[in-house]
């Protein structure tokens, strides 16, 4: 087969997953895209950094810290440095030299997706972020995709990982929640500032996400209402344990009579409710649609190896697509969607 150059921006807990599969796997990748993904460069802010895989699995000269440089020359761009800047100005860029992109960036596309898919789809580009919505498992495509031809209802769920875990960590150990951040933190499922995760930002810019794709219109983080964990005592966990509950930090967006609405809050879960069951930073989303009725999608919610399988998928499908000659439609559906009103949360 042919080759397709990936440029990889981000060497942390996804970026060196990502990285050591393009390597180990791939001559299994080549088969399934259609042509070599060849990793060529890998973008960080401190390219002389000792790193684990670096020099063994990655080439070190491979490192680089001239990440625009590295995106000029790629085919698929691969973005998993998290944050706004320079993550946007790197995507836009690698979007108008016809790079397709792939990104793990909810915090990104919650706040300025919009601008994005308009600039990949005038392109004629992909631009794809499965890993950007509950790690490891399957939820972007079957909604957008599978139940594009269905009326959803409700999307409900557990979309973070560390608030999980660490609601979890103090229901079964009585740990301290400002401990078990730090457990998450050790474990690669925070955010490079976990205050996203415990302050509820993160699951409100995937909450904004699915509502944006499983009602069709655009919901931007502003637009969810939000409610953390910090306010959650090792007192609260015990008394809702007491009463056959557990504490969860839930997304919820729903098509009311009113129109969207989308929050993310701390709830009280009875003990013998699916989600109680979810454990550790395990993920759950029960999608409600009029036709396929009630869906749950279960998996490993963060982390490097499940967050880069999500990755690596959408990686080989944007080969696909571009070997095929064009793009996936869905960004295009995406980018033209009617903006919801500002007060609908
Ligand atoms: P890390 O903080 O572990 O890694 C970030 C990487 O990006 C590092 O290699 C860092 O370089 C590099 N980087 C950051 N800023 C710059 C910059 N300005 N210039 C050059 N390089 C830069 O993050 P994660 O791997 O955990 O997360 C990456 C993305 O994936 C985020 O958007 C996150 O939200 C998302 N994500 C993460 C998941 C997880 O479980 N961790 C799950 C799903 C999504 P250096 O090493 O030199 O500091
Ligand atoms: N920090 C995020 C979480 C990573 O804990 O869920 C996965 O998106």
């Amino acid at each position: 087969p042919g080759t397709l150059r990936v440029a990889l921006l981000g060497y942390g807990v996804v970026g060196s997953e990502v990285a050591r599969a393009l390597v180990e796997h791939a001559d299994d990748l080549a088969a399934r895209a259609g042509a070599r993904l060849e990793l060529v460069g890998v973008a960080v802010r401190d390219a002389s950094r000792p790193r684990e895989g670096v020099g063994t699995v990655v080439p070190a000269d491979l490192l680089t810290e001239d990440a625009q440089g590295l995106v000029d020359r790629a085919d698929l761009v691969v973005e998993v440095m998290g944050g706004i800047e320079p993550p946007r100005s790197l995507i836009r860029r690698a979007i108008a030299s016809g790079a397709s992109v792939v990104t793990a960036n909810k915090a990104l596309l919650a706040a300025h997706g919009p601008e994005l898919f308009e600039a990949a789809d005038a392109a004629g580009v992909d631009l794809s972020f499965e890993a950007a919505v509950a790690g490891a498992i399957p939820i972007v495509r079957p909604v957008r995709e599978s139940l594009a031809g269905d009326h959803v209802r409700r999307v409900l769920g557990i979309v973070n990982g560390t608030t999980n875990y660490v609601l979890d960590q103090m229901a079964t150990y009585g740990v301290e929640l400002e401990d078990a951040v730090k457990e998450a933190q050790g474990l690669g499922y925070a955010e490079a500032d976990p205050t996203a995760d415990v302050e509820g930002f993160d699951a409100a810019a995937k909450a904004a996400i699915l509502a944006s794709l499983a009602f069709h219109t655009r919901v931007s983080i502003d637009q969810v209402a939000r409610e953390g964990i910090t306010g959650v005592t090792s007192a609260d966990v015990t008394a809702a344990a007491q009463t056959g509950y557990v504490i969860k930090l839930l997304a919820i967006a729903e098509q009311t009579a009113e129109g969207v609405s989308a929050r993310v809050h701390p709830a009280l879960v009875p003990a013998e409710h699916p989600l109680a069951a979810v454990r550790g930073a395990f993920n759950a989303v029960f999608v409600e649609a009029d036709g396929a009725g009630p869906l749950m999608f279960y998996g490993q919610g963060a982390g490097g190896r499940p967050t880069a399988s999500a990755v690596l998928g959408d990686l080989v499908s944007a080969a696909r697509d571009r070997l095929a000659g064009g793009k996936g439609a869905y960004e295009s559906a995406y980018a033209s969607l009617p903006v919801l009103p500002a007060d609908a949360a």
